[in-house]
């Protein structure tokens, strides 16, 4: 189904969602950059030359030159950030709003003091909206979600890799572990990977705490954790297919946090190489969406994985062909704080990748001290493997999985390494339902 975006039928409306933000993203990063004395200043000096500076559409800076507020909104600015650039040139927002309606000043002002504008003649045409609502068929091809792939993302993995250790006798069975995996994704490229991490108060510092980040900026440069950024490339985003994903989700009741600009940790980036090996760029463009893991309450087994049947359902209504792999990434046991630190548990990693297998909805019932008594205070990273499997086919039906590698291996570094390859067999359509 496409998704519904009724709202645009509004008469007289531009309603500002994830698409619209994609447009108009600089254009109102640079209404924020008003926010100083300063700016203002030196915009007010030299209107062209302060917009030239900013890597705007021609489209977007003549309606500033103009004055054209409905120009500006249909480029992506929001109202609440237009009105910065608005109040430095000293204008309210009612003197703003009533720019907009082909009125003077002074004819709004006096229909405001008559009670405002009626809603009478002002609804959308009904005839509109019921044809709309006619023109719900699916898509004739749309994105599909390929495989899953879970892996621990162990930093000093990354450091291995980026100093050369790969071949030592410590560090040898971990990346033989992977060999299968750099071949699959030669043969199984996709063109996104939604990759599923956590941040490791690299991004998020204690200032903003969010439960589910989701990135539908354009790129993130990997992240200096304190020994400088890996030598890796940088990551491209998917915008578009982002901000589909954050209106299905959010319209699924998940309150996400939209994040156009960060860095990226060994979260994302360690899984990347261990995935793609050392390369010069990323063969696909990635997704990311991190999980609060570091302070509780972070989220349960079953929220991820409730998320994971919504991201399919997301994922699988974009009207684009594109081959897409959900990644889970953290874990398995590790704690690495205080006087349990070190405590590995091999039996309970294990039945947790045969449930996660075989039973991901009894799985996604483990609560969090469970995770926490059994695989250590850092194993908790695991329920995020839940939103990966959530997304696979025999979740909802529509398909079955393979199995294609599985691999264990303690340690590294603290940690016991897992690595799992889900591949989605989508059942052959009945002539029934072709029809
Ligand atoms: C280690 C593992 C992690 O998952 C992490 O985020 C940081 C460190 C470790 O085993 O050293
Ligand atoms: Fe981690």
């Amino acid at each position: 189904m496409p998704l519904d975006k009724t709202y645009r039928l509004v008469p007289g409306t531009t309603i500002f969602d994830a698409e619209q933000s994609a447009k108009g993203y600089h254009l109102n990063q640079f209404c924020m950059s008003l926010m100083t004395a300063e700016n203002r200043a030196s915009y007010l000096a030299d209107e062209r030359a302060y917009l030239d500076a900013w890597p705007l559409r021609e489209e977007q800076k003549q309606a500033l030159l103009d004055r054209d507020l409905n120009a500006a909104m249909r480029e992506g600015g929001n109202i609440y950030f237009l009105a910065k650039w608005g109040a430095t040139l000293g204008l309210s927002f009612q003197q703003m709003a009533g720019s907009m309606t082909g009125m003077t000043e002074q004819e709004y002002r006096d229909m405001m003091v008559h009670g405002g504008r009626s809603v009478e003649g002002n609804r959308i045409d009904h005839a509109v909206l019921e044809a709309a609502h006619a023109d719900r068929t699916p898509p004739a091809e749309h994105a599909t979600v390929t495989a899953a792939v879970f892996t621990s993302h162990v930093p000093a993995i990354g450091a291995a890799i980026d100093h050369g250790k790969t071949e030592e006798p410590y560090w040898r069975p971990v990346f033989e572990g992977y060999e299968y995996a750099k071949q699959w994704e030669t043969e199984n490229l996709p063109d996104v990977v939604f990759l599923v991490y956590n941040d490791h108060a690299t991004a998020f510092d204690q200032s903003i705490v969010p439960t589910f980040v989701l990135g539908t900026g354009a790129a993130y440069p990997a992240a200096d954790e304190g020994y400088g950024p890996r030598p890796v490339p940088g990551i491209d985003g998917h915008p578009e297919l982002a901000a589909h994903i954050a209106h299905s989700l959010i319209r699924d009741d998940f309150d996400l946090t939209l994040v156009n600009e960060m860095s990226v940790d060994h979260g994302l980036t360690v899984p990347l190489s261990l995935m793609f090996g050392d390369v010069q760029a990323w063969p696909c463009k990635v997704i990311p969406f991190h999980v609060n893991v570091v302070q509780y309450p972070v989220p349960s087994g079953d929220r991820c994985f409730r998320l994971g049947r919504a991201l399919r359902r997301a994922i699988e209504s974009y009207d684009r062909p594109l081959k897409v792999q959900v990644w889970g990434t953290g874990g398995m046991s590790h704690q690495l704080q205080g006087p349990r630190a070190g405590l590995i548990n091999r039996r309970w990693d294990n039945a947790f990748l045969d449930r996660l297998i075989e039973d991901p909805a009894g799985l996604a019932q483990v609560p969090h001290l469970e995770y926490v008594e059994e695989a250590g205070s850092e194993g908790i990273e695991l329920v995020m493997w839940l939103i990966a499997r959530g997304a696979m086919a025999d979740i909802d039906g529509s398909g079955e999985i393979e199995v294609k590698h599985r691999f264990y291996h303690v340690p590294a570094s603290n940690t016991a390494v897992g690595h799992l390859i889900l591949e989605n067999h989508p059942r052959a359509e009945t002539p029934a339902e072709k029809e």
